[in-house]
């Protein structure tokens, strides 16, 4: 019979974001948490009582750490460890190893994933940053479009005046290039209009979504969707998202026009329910995934890290605002969007939290 302390210690373990597997002395394992379970994706029964080796494959060094951990009476930490999973993934952790001591528990370990812990301080640096460009663009675009409106009133003005056909295209040059402005200051204060939130369901959005891109582009572009049906409806602002994806979208359309416009290209929408995940700083309990897939090229290594700033665009005609817009969006959802793959495979995920939603969901009421 478990002791009470152990059984509420284990009843913890189940809440922490972090993985954990508690062992006896002869290194099995006889608890693991929920956690534990998601990073090796394995579930606590193919787990239990079978060797801490399933995960060190060199088991010598994890003794030695284990004693070196006895000996001192304290922890042992590692930092960057590789674990090859049973799916074959290859995952980087942090881990520490504490002795217990306690009726049959004889140690614990605790995992980290290094790039899940890189991954948010890369995202948080993002966040701070693109509050900086989004409040100095907002202010920006305010200055420009009032003089704006002077400029092509005044051309207008002048056109009338005008009696020679060929002085007049100067004119028109004016008040079009001034549109084309006018429309970039409006994208640009686009985000800072209050969202207008309604139930929503993810999957009308990117159906809606696969009918525009198909109107857009009907060359010979293959759409394959992979969706998660029993996903919930959640609050969300519906216009938005379908902007948000839409700008993903395209761009991966565009990529793989650009690489190889006559081979199949393909995108691929996925949905996928998310548990315990980590962003801004908190834990979601529950959050639905977003994959967008494409085969194109890949993200210009010069650009990679910078490709959610605004005004950043690596083609030519390109404004650099699709993906600033998209990440505002679903920031303004409390999620997250981020981006990763190899040529070929280039993966856009949008993450957006369901318990967050409840919040809005009685500020609706
Ligand atoms: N799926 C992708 N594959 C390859 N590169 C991409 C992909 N998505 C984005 N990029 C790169 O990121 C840049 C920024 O994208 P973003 O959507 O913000 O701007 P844009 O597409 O250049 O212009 P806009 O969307 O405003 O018309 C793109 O110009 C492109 O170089
Ligand atoms: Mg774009």
């Amino acid at each position: 019979m478990m002791p009470v302390i152990m059984k509420n210690n284990l009843k913890g373990m189940e809440h922490l974001a972090t993985a954990v597997l508690v062992c006896d002395k002869n290194l099995n394992i006889k608890h693991m948490n929920p956690s534990a379970e998601i990073l090796f994706e394995l579930s606590h029964e193919k787990v239990v009582n079978k060797n801490i080796s399933i995960f060190f494959e060199d088991i010598e060094f994890f003794k030695e750490a284990l004693n070196q951990a006895k000996a001192k009476q304290s922890s042992y930490r590692e930092h960057e460890y590789f674990i090859k999973t049973k799916q074959n993934r290859t995952i980087c952790v942090s881990f520490t190893i504490s002795p217990i001591e306690y009726e049959e528990f004889d140690f614990f370990v605790e995992f980290i994933q290094m790039d899940q812990q890189l991954r948010v301080a890369r995202e948080e640096r993002m966040f701070i940053q693109q509050q900086a460009n989004s409040e100095l663009l907002r202010n920006l675009a305010h200055e420009i479009r009032n003089p704006l409106g002077g400029l092509r009133g005044a051309a207008q003005l002048l056109e009338k005046e005008l009696n020679e056909k060929t002085l007049k295209e100067y004119t028109q040059i004016i008040i079009n290039e001034a549109d084309r402005l006018q429309n970039l200051m409006n994208k640009l204060l686009t985000p800072h209009q209050l969202p207008v939130y309604k139930k929503t369901n993810i999957h009308e959005v990117l159906e809606r979504v696969r009918s525009l891109i198909l109107s857009e582009f009907p060359e010979n572009l293959k759409l394959s969707r992979d969706y998660d049906i029993s996903l919930p409806e959640f609050i969300g602002d519906r216009e938005k998202l379908i902007q948000a994806v839409l700008n993903v979208a395209r761009n991966g359309v565009q990529a793989m026009l650009q690489e190889h416009p006559k081979n199949e290209m393909v995108l691929n929408f996925i949905t996928r329910a998310e548990s315990q995940i980590v962003f801004h700083k908190k834990k979601h309990t529950t959050a639905i995934r977003i994959d967008i897939i494409d085969n194109g090229p890949g993200i210009d290594s010069k650009l990679i890290d910078k490709i959610f700033y605004p005004l950043v665009s690596g083609k030519e005609s390109g404004s650099g605002l699709g993906l600033s817009l998209a990440q505002n969006f679903i920031t303004q959802h409390s999620g997250m969007i981020d981006c990763s793959g190899v040529p070929g495979q280039t993966k856009f995920s949008i993450i957006l939290p369901i318990e967050n939603n409840l919040k809005i969901n009685e500020a609706v009421k």
